[in-house]
């Protein structure tokens, strides 16, 4: 069944945040972001839960997340933490976007931002770069493994990248 809605998934720091505020002003989508999501039923932030908790725990969130969105959103756009698109259900969930860029073009894009200490303080996963980049490589292929539709966002303006989404979709 289709349920209307629109998944962004990528790697942390591509944008899918920025991305998704910007569609939601030029359409009439409604807007998700599931880390929000979990934040809102745990009461603290993402890198409080894996401080606290570890990361598995905040994976069986993700998934207690994906099992809800499917059963219960639609005409939604959901913006993904970038684990999320390991969700066996996504597929089920809605249409899905693979926002892609290479990992320099992230970096790059966190460390031009006017909050690049914030963006990288928030991300548990973030914070040892050579790690980071290894997470990166590994899920290069997967990301691609599950999109329906690949935009690609490096050195990209933002109305361009939405633009490009609107006609797509
Ligand atoms: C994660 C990405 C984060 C957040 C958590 C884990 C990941 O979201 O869900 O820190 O595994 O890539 P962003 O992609 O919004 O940074």
């Amino acid at each position: 069944m289709n349920k209307g809605n629109i998944i962004l998934v990528g790697f942390m720091g591509v944008g899918k945040g920025t991305i998704a505020r910007e569609l939601v002003k030029q359409s009439s989508l409604f807007a998700i972001d599931t880390d929000d999501l979990i934040e809102s039923i745990e009461n603290r932030k993402v890198k409080k839960i894996f401080e606290q908790d570890g990361e598995q725990y905040f994976r069986n969130l993700e998934k207690r997340c994906a099992l809800w969105l499917e059963e219960n959103v639609s005409n939604t756009l959901i913006s993904t933490g970038g684990g999320f698109y390991k969700q066996e259900n996504l597929n089920k969930i809605g249409k899905v976007i693979y926002l892609q860029s290479s990992f320099e073009g992230i970096l790059n894009r966190i460390n031009n931002s006017e909050d690049a200490q914030k963006k990288l303080k928030k991300r548990p996963l973030l914070k040892n770069l050579e790690e980071a980049k290894k997470l990166y490589d590994i899920r290069v292929s997967d990301y691609i493994k599950v999109a329906d539709i690949i935009i690609n966002v490096e050195n990209r303006n933002i109305i361009d990248i939405t633009e490009e989404i609107l006609e797509k979709i």
